[in-house]
């Protein structure tokens, strides 16, 4: 991992739990899988700019982060501009990582055209199948904003479809990622 990385990665993690925005398990739960996965797939794929992806890692979520209110995209990318100018990335590499950060939701009409951009929305969704990810939702209400039963399990078969339909870009990504995807849904569908 490149000294600036490394650097940021540790800004982010300090962030996480010293700017009181966002709960504790974010950091480990969400964004140490999402450098998993997006580690998993870059190496399967050398093409892949490592820095690139890298950077998307660590700055795709800096809205919730830091709290701001607005677009999670939109604002994520301006602060990840602010956080690169801070570490003298060039205007080239500012330009694409704030592209696939743009695009990482998956969102109608915006999704991610280069090949980084698919690494990050695809490691972004397949951090949600491990750890307690779900688990860590329904017990603290944090992103549905209740602890109610129905509404947790509507919101998170709705994340299930989009994560593995949506932004799982590769074949053997969703591979990786079926027999949890299914054992979710039914957990989140029996009756
Ligand atoms: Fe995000
Ligand atoms: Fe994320």
């Amino acid at each position: 991992m490149s000294n600036r990385i490394s650097q940021i990665k540790s800004l982010v993690k300090n962030e996480c739990f010293n700017l009181g925005f966002i709960d504790n398990w974010f950091y480990g739960v969400h964004l140490l899988g999402v450098e998993k996965f997006a580690k998993v797939l870059f190496k399967k794929m050398s093409k892949a700019d490592k820095e690139i992806v890298l950077l998307g890692v660590w700055l795709h979520d800096l809205q919730r982060v830091r709290g701001i209110k607005g677009d999670h995209a939109k604002m994520g990318a301006i602060e990840a501009e602010k956080v690169m100018r801070q570490f003298n990335y060039p205007e080239k590499t500012i330009k694409h990582v704030k592209e696939i950060i743009l695009a990482h939701s998956c969102d109608t009409c915006l999704m991610p055209e280069t090949l980084e951009g698919k690494i990050l929305a695809s490691a972004d969704a397949m951090a949600h199948y491990v750890n307690d990810f779900y688990l860590t939702i329904a017990v603290t209400g944090a992103v549905t904003g209740e602890r109610d039963l129905v509404s947790f399990k509507k919101w998170a078969l709705e994340k299930l479809d989009k994560d593995y339909n949506r932004k799982i870009f590769f074949d053997f990504a969703k591979k990786m990622i079926e027999k949890r995807h299914k054992a979710l849904k039914e957990v989140f569908t029996m009756k």
